[in-house]
């Protein structure tokens, strides 16, 4: 049996995946790498392996690698620089003797999309292909626990959701069906060669519907109001978040750890249609239908965002 690494394993989705594959074989082998291997000591076993490896240090990455042959790279936060800490890795792999690369890329990846995370992606979508090695991209949609955490449940107070979004439309998806998606991948790489799936979840929404939805959840009227980047901008600023994303800023209030340029950019490109896509991928992938906005909001809307966790979901 292929050994399969996880790298950025300490994080929600690395967590779930590494849950899931478990359950499916408790002796699985595993090669767990984060920054932090003290967050997931606990899991360490005859199988599971807990290495150090920083995409910000290409040769901690290329030594934790050692001994996997199926990667999934869970990509980075650093904006702007994750092109070339994403190649550090794909480069890392390539030495180490990794076959087959499953990355998380994010959905509307082409040239000419304004969101900030898909420049990047894009990037890494194109050194993965050139690397020669065996890839599978799952392009996940818009997690559908932060349309319901962070841009739904702030707007309850006001009664109005406000954003650069325009009429655009989404199809959210619950962090649970990535992460079955991604499972179901890293367990049968060789039936997902050279894939590219839209993690999507069930449904096409704009934000005037999702704003309706809301006020059913959260029982009080919640308005969807369109405004431009520019106003976006403005009021992130008077709320205090950062423009750029520095790795040591303190996650906002709700548990968000981005800065301003990237969530606007990412609703522009809402706007101008680039996350309109709707695929049946995660039902393809995991035999399972992707779960409705509507029960992912239900479930998660008294839990801060980043204390959602598998448990949950
Ligand atoms: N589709 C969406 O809506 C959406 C939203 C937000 C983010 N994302 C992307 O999807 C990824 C997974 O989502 P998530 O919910 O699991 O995010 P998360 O809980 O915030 O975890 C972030 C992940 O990035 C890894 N990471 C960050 N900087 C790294 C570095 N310098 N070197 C190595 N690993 C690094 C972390 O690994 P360790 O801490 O273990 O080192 C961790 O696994 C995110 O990292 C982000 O790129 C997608």
């Amino acid at each position: 049996m292929s050994r399969i690494i996880i790298s950025g394993a300490s994080g929600d989705l690395g967590r779930r995946v590494t849950g899931l594959l478990l359950a499916a074989d408790p002796h699985r082998e595993l090669i767990l790498t984060t920054r932090t291997p003290e967050k997931l000591a606990g899991l360490a076993s005859d199988t599971v392996q807990i290495r150090h490896s920083d995409y910000q240090h290409p040769a901690s990455v290329q030594e934790a690698y050692v001994g996997g042959d199926t990667l999934f790279l869970i990509s980075g936060l650093n904006l702007g620089r994750r092109i070339s800490e994403h190649r550090g890795a794909i480069e890392a792999a390539q030495k180490a003797g990794v076959g087959h690369i499953v990355y998380t890329s994010v959905g509307g990846v082409q040239p000419g999309n304004p969101a900030l995370s898909a420049i990047d992606h894009h990037q890494t979508e194109l050194d993965l292909r050139a690397s020669g090695l065996k890839y599978t991209i799952l392009r996940n949609a818009l997690y559908a626990e932060i349309v319901s955490n962070i841009l739904v449940a702030p707007a309850v107070p006001s009664g109005i959701l406000a954003q650069a979004t325009g009429d655009g439309l989404l199809a959210p998806v619950a962090k649970g069906d990535v992460a079955r998606s991604a499972a179901a991948c890293l367990m049968d790489p060789a039936r997902h060669v050279g894939a590219v799936y839209e993690i999507t979840g069930p449904e096409l929404l704009d934000f005037h519907q999702i704003a309706a939805l809301g006020a059913q959840i959260h029982s009080t009227p919640i308005e969807y109001q369109p405004i431009t980047e520019r106003d976006r901008l403005a009021f992130f600023d008077s709320i205090g978040i950062p423009r750029t994303y520095d790795p040591n800023m303190p996650p906002s209030p709700d548990g968000h750890l981005w800065a301003s340029d990237e969530l606007v950019s990412a609703e522009v490109a809402v706007a101008q249609g680039y996350q309109a896509l709707l695929s049946h991928h995660v039902k393809q992938i995991t035999g399972r239908a992707p779960e409705p906005l509507r029960s992912v909001m239900e479930r998660v809307r008294e839990v801060r965002y980043d204390k959602i966790d598998a448990a949950i979901s």
